[in-house]
């Protein structure tokens, strides 16, 4: 080989090199990460956040329309964009968006979250976007009984379940009981109230609710020794070709100053000023009618689901009354909390992507069966025995001494305790916020959030579940006075 030619090779396996191993590798790391492709096969981007969190994200009303906004919207919005796909934003609480994004309901989240050890052995991080101290606020009168970490024995902590700020607290804040909470607007509400004495809250958020509440202040030369933390965005794991796509926008918005102007219009559309019912009365509103939505469709499947339940009961088959017995067992004696939740997580295990409503409504279908059951299999067995045997002994068959002699009559037993019913799966519905479903709860943890103001929300709701559940429980009593005047 000649030197000339030698040369030529070299410089050929170099540009090989350079430019053919990398793009291999792109190639099959886009092949490996199913993620990256899913979401451009649907054209979007599902972020899962929890918007109780000024300025990172939380609800705004922006011209009589809510909305969820904050610096992490702006990233969202970034990303989807660099992806060129329309951004979907789904809210939850803090503590259900791992297990979101693990089961896929989400794509990322992107929600103040700091990467730790633990989180990191389920899903992967992006490269971070910025670096926060943690802040323990106070009540101002207490402002001074705080000098250092050790300055809390005894005394009780709140911070978000968890949370790095729960952490933190357990472990630095020595001899202090930590009271964990699911929302934001409930450590301040809790702090304010005096349950609790102190909370643990990342630096931007302390200066948010510092800055709208003049009861709050800082303990100012409470120190962490690890309280600096890192945001980054949470990923699938193994999506690597995803977490390319992410790591360039982070970079860009790094770089080209971005994240300053984001933060800038977050920490502006704080303090927007309108009345506050101007302002909340439509999420009162769209909460309430979706509470009576999930109520109807509970008592109405539910009831179907229960008179089945309990003909199978009442059966005298074993095969039919056995799985009714249990499945009745099973459902009254578990939370409903918890059905929930394995409803929602467990149809998308299954492979059923079903949205947070649809998912209540079953929840609440399949618990109030449970319980319409048991209210019809009572009110058939208070009929009176001797009426059955009546029947039978004029020569009915079962079914028929059923049909016209026993059901009717039950009927004046079973139409009260449904009514009844109704009035719990009302005011069960409030559960059903833990998975997002914008019901009256839920809304209220919205208002709460956006408006600063944790304990008002609360009375409206308050005095709203009353009027539903009051207003139901009257017009029944009328109904069932026309029934007996009819008898
Ligand atoms: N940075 C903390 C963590 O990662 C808290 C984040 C809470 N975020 C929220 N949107 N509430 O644990």
């Amino acid at each position: 080989m000649t030197k000339g030619k030698s040369t030529k090779l070299f410089i050929a396996l170099a540009i090989f090199f350079t430019f053919l191993i990398p793009s291999i590798h792109a190639a099959s790391a886009a092949e490996t990460d199913p993620y990256l492709k899913k979401i451009q096969k649907n054209g979007e981007l599902r972020v899962g956040l929890s918007a109780d969190y000024p300025p990172y994200e939380f609800h705004q009303t922006i011209k009589g329309k809510d909305k969820i906004v904050g610096f992490d919207i702006s990233i969202a919005d970034k990303i989807a964009k660099d992806l060129k796909v329309k951004p979907v934003i789904t809210e939850m609480n803090f503590e259900s968006l791992l297990g979101a994004l693990k089961t896929g309901k989400i794509d990322m989240i992107i929600s103040g979250m700091s990467p730790t050890p633990e989180r990191e052995k389920e899903v992967d991080f992006s490269d971070t976007y910025m670096r926060v101290d943690q802040k323990v606020i106070v009540r101002k009168v207490d402002q001074n009984k705080f000098k250092s970490t050790s300055d809390f024995q005894g005394v009780k902590v709140g911070a978000q379940k968890q949370t790095t700020q729960e952490e933190l607290a357990q472990n630095e804040l020595s001899g202090s009981t930590v009271m964990s909470l699911q929302k934001v607007p409930d450590i301040i509400l809790n702090l304010t109230s005096n349950k609790i004495d102190a909370a643990v809250l990342e630096g931007p958020v302390a200066d948010a609710y510092v800055s709208q509440n003049k009861a709050l202040a800082y303990a100012k030369n409470v120190k962490f020794a690890n309280g600096q933390k890192d945001t980054a965005i949470a990923l699938p794991k193994g999506s690597t070709a995803l977490q390319d796509k992410v790591n360039a926008s982070i970079k860009d918005i790094k770089d080209s100053g971005a994240l300053k102007k984001y933060q800038a219009t977050a920490n502006k559309q704080m303090f927007l000023e309108e009345s506050f019912f101007q302002k909340y009365k439509d999420y009162f509103l769209k909460g309430t009618l979706y509470t009576i939505l999930l109520a109807i469709v509970g008592v109405l499947f539910g009831s179907i689901l229960g008179s089945l339940l309990a003909l199978m009961k009442l059966s005298e088959t074993r095969w039919l009354r056995w799985p009714a017995s249990w499945y009745i067992e099973f459902v009254r004696g578990t939370p409903l909390l918890v059905q929930i939740s394995i409803v929602f997580f467990g149809t998308q295990i299954l492979g059923l992507n079903l949205s947070a409503f649809l998912s209540g409504c079953i929840a609440l279908s399949l618990n109030s069966a449970a319980y319409v059951a048991e209210i019809i299999r009572a009110g058939i067995s208070a009929v009176n025995k001797g009426q059955m045997e009546a029947a039978r002994s004029l020569g009915m068959t079962r079914g028929t001494s059923m049909r016209y002699i026993i059901l009717p009559q039950a009927v004046k037993n079973i139409l009260p305790a449904l009514g009844n019913e109704f009035v719990s799966v009302i005011k069960e519905s409030s559960i059903v916020s833990v998975i997002g479903v914008g019901e009256l709860m839920f809304v209220t943890g919205v208002v709460q959030g956006a408006s600063f103001k944790p304990f008002i929300p609360l009375v409206i709701t308050s005095l709203i579940y009353f009027v539903l559940t009051f207003g139901l429980s009257r017009l029944l009593g009328v109904a069932e006075r026309r029934m007996k005047t009819s008898d």
